[in-house]
């Protein structure tokens, strides 16, 4: 049992002073959440969705203590009872009969089988390997740019926001950047599961898809193993499990990663950087344009970079929250949580508690502690791809900055903006002009 912090009133659905919560399956609540976010953080700052039946603990001290508490919240999902709905049941059985039952790794593990997944992957993810990406990076934006900055307008999403992390991401794996648009395809469906309350038959629709990734996936690990390259695909089919093994499973030593694990881990990798980065970067260029002070005050001062970045960030996180299941009866800021429930963390609201930043809902590229925000998470999950999120990011700005004056929107967005996604915050389209600079 635990608890996480009892300073606030209790949601009790029912109850004559309960706030009234809108649904997060409205399309326009997930569109523009903040007032939504406000009244929470003051009245239920944890609250059961009766929609989808989960917990969302919204205030950034209470998201902390869960993130940082695996015991009581733990990142497996088994035991939680959102994943026995009948969509996922019908997922299952597809990938059992056709594909491969991904293993439990990394973001779906506690320590200590996390640290060993954790640690492998780090290791693919050195600081030395990250560094020596920069000019590629630098090199790709200033590409995509060459591509639309005679014309004075693109739709920033697809001309850009996309193909930046997808083709840099698939360069990384080892997968044909060519093909990003594939990959894309393949992430949307991978995570549809976790968007939006699904049939059945969209669960297999969406698992059908998800199929032909994993087959594409199994002959380039068959490939990497006959012929290893430089790509982290074959690092993880090269690399054996280290001594950390020996504390999960003394039998696992010297046993190179099973397809099962492999398909888990690029799952990760896959989704975890594409879209999230696409978000991040549709997100601080649309915040720009909608605040030109700070524009101006970006441009005039380029030392407020990562500053902004980070801003962004925290102002419109493009991971809006993410699942724990609760392994006992516990309870966070007073509400009492019942064992085998799922518990979003909503990042995206913790980074507008009023109590953790002044004036959460200013956007403040110089906010002295905007770099206390969780966009990236906390504690053992934190992102591994947040080094290179963040270079993408600087790399991006600065070449538009340097590139494109007085950036505008060409067209009135549409009056919801954002793709319906219950996880992510995905911008439908950024369609702008400018006038290029010929820097
Ligand atoms: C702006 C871009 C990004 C954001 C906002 C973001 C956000 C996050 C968050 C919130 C988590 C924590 C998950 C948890 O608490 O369970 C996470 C973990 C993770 N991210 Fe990212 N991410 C971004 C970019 C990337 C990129 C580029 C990659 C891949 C190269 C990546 C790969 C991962 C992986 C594999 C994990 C799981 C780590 C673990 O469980 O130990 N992410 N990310």
């Amino acid at each position: 049992m635990s608890s996480v912090s009892t300073t606030a009133s209790h949601d009790e659905p029912g109850t004559a002073d309960a706030p009234q919560i809108g649904s997060f399956l409205d399309p326009a609540i997930q569109d523009d959440p903040f007032d939504t976010y406000a009244l929470m953080h003051e009245r239920c700052p944890v609250h059961r969705l009766p929609e989808n039946d989960l917990y969302m603990v919204t205030r950034y001290d209470d998201a902390k203590s869960v993130l940082t508490d695996p015991q009581t919240f733990s990142n497996d999902p088994t035991g939680t009872a959102r994943r026995n709905s009948s969509a996922s049941r019908a997922a299952a059985q597809v990938f059992a009969e056709r594909g491969w039952v991904r293993a439990k790794t990394l973001q779906r593990t506690d320590p200590p089988n996390h640290t060993h997944y954790r640690r492998l992957l780090s290791r693919a993810f050195t600081a030395k390997r990250m560094e020596s990406l920069v000019p590629r990076i630098e090199q790709l934006c200033h590409e995509l740019i060459d591509g639309f900055a005679d014309t004075g307008a693109c739709e920033f999403v697809s001309d850009f926001a996309l193909p930046l992390p997808g083709i840099i991401i698939c360069e990384q794996l080892g997968l044909d950047a060519s093909e990003y648009p594939t990959f894309k395809r393949w992430a949307d469906a991978m995570l549809a599961t976790a968007q939006k309350v699904l049939t059945p038959a969209e669960a297999v629709e969406y698992t059908e898809t998800e199929l032909e990734a994993q087959h594409h996936l199994a002959r380039e690990f068959a490939a990497r193993r006959a012929v290893p390259a430089d790509d982290i695909i074959s690092w993880l089919v090269h690399a054996h499990l280290d001594d950390d093994a020996a504390s999960i499973n003394s039998t696992a030593i010297d046993e190179p990663l099973t397809d099962e694990e492999l398909q888990d881990l690029l799952h990760q990798l896959v989704t975890g950087g594409f879209e999230t980065t696409t978000a991040a970067l549709g997100t601080g260029l649309w915040l720009l344009i909608r605040h030109p002070d700070q524009m101006a005050k970006l441009r005039a001062d380029r030392s407020l970079l990562n500053n902004f970045i980070d801003e962004s960030l925290r102002f419109d996180s493009p991971v809006a929250g993410l699942w724990r299941t609760a392994t006992c009866p516990t309870s966070v800021a007073g509400s009492e949580i019942p064992q085998g429930a799922a518990v979003m963390v909503r990042y995206a609201a913790a980074n507008r508690d009023a109590a953790k930043f002044a004036d959460p809902d200013v956007f403040d590229i110089e906010r002295p502690n905007a770099k206390d925000h969780i966009a990236f998470g906390w504690g053992n999950h934190f992102c591994v791809g947040a080094w290179l999120a963040r270079a993408e990011l600087r790399c991006a700005f600065t070449a538009l900055l340097d590139r494109l004056d007085g950036i505008e929107l060409a067209r009135p967005l549409d009056d919801l903006p954002h793709e319906f996604s219950f996880m992510l915050r995905p911008l439908k389209e950024l369609p702008i002009r400018f006038r290029a600079t010929g820097a």
